[in-house]
């Protein structure tokens, strides 16, 4: 089992490019089921859960290949409808299958799906659409067998909450529908954006307004497609609370600010100086980090549940004590415990983090326990004294493609290693 041990302490400095979106791949992956001919996705992210959407797209019937960053998938010989339980358990995004394999053969057949343990990860929302669409939804034993009798209908959909993967679904589900599909209160996260221009370069009409409201005309076919997938948000973002909490001076090119300009107050208020081009961001922090008392993780625009943790990391070295409400998912503190085998003093009350800052975090052996909580403790060994030696590093792999040698890029000294015998398991 492989660890990656750095050595904090010493300040940040250089520059990286940002890797393609992880979020925005895997529903664009899910889309390639309904394109009828080849799909071209560039920057493409080489992480272990686009793989993991890869072998699904392979057991399907699709022919997958990589080169560098770029993913070519026919799936023009379409021959399966179901994905295997040990596929689905890979990665809780492997649901937004649903809706493309429905909307590409009429039924399919799928388990309850795996990913980050984070909470309770229902998908009633996305079943419930789907029902109001006309798919006859049969669930046994942890199966869910789905199927089309006519074809699918448009309707209007209004989610309670705008969840992200029910948001994709039933925009694939909706693509081939009869009539006009109107979604309310829909995700508003730039990966939903892509998907919608991925959706209409292959021939499909989605329209994504602003305030939460898509609006998807049926089509009849959906043919062959390049597209490049938008950078991801929330790995910048982990490397500027990297950059923010051991200090330093880091350019991180290829990416997009404007997809998380609402999240930068919260660096300069911590005493960050940010600044952004149209596709790159510039972080410095010289002196003490301050603590920042109200960041909530709302649906975008607001704070991404997903920076909560590596920007956690970062606040438990500011002056004073900081606040942090999860109100997206129940149980996204595991990491807290992590963070306190380094020193943190944090402390939980339901959703709340109340971070009382330290002057200084200290290497020890943590695990990654979930993807982001992984952020979080690159983020804190960056910055801790001495030695972290981080295991579960398979977390990590699902969403940062090459965190070592980024970090390393930016003047941290970072390895990866079997597992270090120091390392209690
Ligand atoms: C996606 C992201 C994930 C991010 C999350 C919130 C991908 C691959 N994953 O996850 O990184 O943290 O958005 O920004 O894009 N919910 C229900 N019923 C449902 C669906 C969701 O109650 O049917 C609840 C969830 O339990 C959670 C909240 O809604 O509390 C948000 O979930 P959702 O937006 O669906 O997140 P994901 O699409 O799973």
């Amino acid at each position: 089992m492989e660890t990656i041990r750095i050595n904090g302490g010493r300040k940040l400095g250089g520059e990286i490019d940002i890797q393609g979106s992880k979020n925005a791949a895997l529903p664009i992956l899910a889309a390639c089921v309904l394109v009828d001919g080849v799909s071209v996705i560039h920057n493409c992210p080489d992480l272990t859960d686009v793989s993991a959407a890869a072998e699904i797209l392979c057991h399907l019937g699709c022919t997958v290949t990589r080169q560098g960053h770029t993913l070519t998938v026919d799936s023009r010989n379409i021959s399966c409808y179901n994905i295997p339980t040990r596929l689905m358990s890979r990665m809780r995004s492997s649901i937004v299958f649903l809706g493309s394999i429905l909307s590409r053969t009429g039924k399919a057949e799928l388990c309850a799906p795996g990913g980050c343990e984070i909470g309770l990860r229902p998908i009633d929302l996305h079943l419930s659409a789907l029902r109001s669409m006309g798919v006859a939804i049969d669930e046994s034993q942890g199966t869910l067998y789905c199927y089309i009798n006519d074809s699918i209908r448009s309707n209007v959909i209004t989610l309670s909450f705008p969840s992200v993967g029910a948001t994709e679904n039933i925009m694939l589900a909706a693509v081939f529908a009869k009539g006009t599909t109107t979604i309310l209160n829909a995700a508003r996260e730039p990966e939903i954006g892509d998907l919608a221009a991925f959706l209409n370069r292959c021939g499909c009409k989605v329209k994504v307004s602003g305030g939460g409201t898509i609006l998807i005309e049926g089509v009849k076919k959906a043919h062959s497609v390049e597209h490049t997938v938008i950078p991801d948000r929330i790995v910048t973002l982990t490397y500027m609370a990297a950059t923010a909490a051991a200090g330093g001076d880091v350019l991180l090119k290829k990416t997009q600010p404007q997809h998380f300009l609402t999240v930068n107050h919260i660096f300069e208020k911590a005493g960050c100086n940010v600044n952004c081009t149209n596709n790159s961001v510039r972080i410095t922090r010289n002196g003490r980090l301050r603590c920042v008392r109200d960041i909530r993780t709302m649906p975008y625009p607001g704070f991404p549940t997903d920076a909560q943790a590596p920007v956690m990391a970062m606040l438990c070295l500011a002056k004073g004590t900081s606040v942090m409400v999860e109100n997206i998912f129940e149980s996204r503190f595991k990491h807290v415990c992590e963070l306190a085998k380094m020193g943190a003093k944090i402390k939980i009350e339901d959703k709340v983090a109340l971070i009382d800052g330290v002057e200084a975090l200290y290497g020890a052996n943590v695990n990654a326990i979930d993807l982001r909580a992984g952020g979080s403790l690159a983020v804190a060994g960056v910055a801790a004294q001495g030695t972290t030696v981080i295991g579960s590093v398979h977390h990590i792999d699902r969403g940062y493609e090459n965190i070592v040698e980024c970090l390393r890029a930016i003047g941290a000294d970072a390895e990866r290693s079997d597992m270090d015998e120091r390392f209690p398991g």
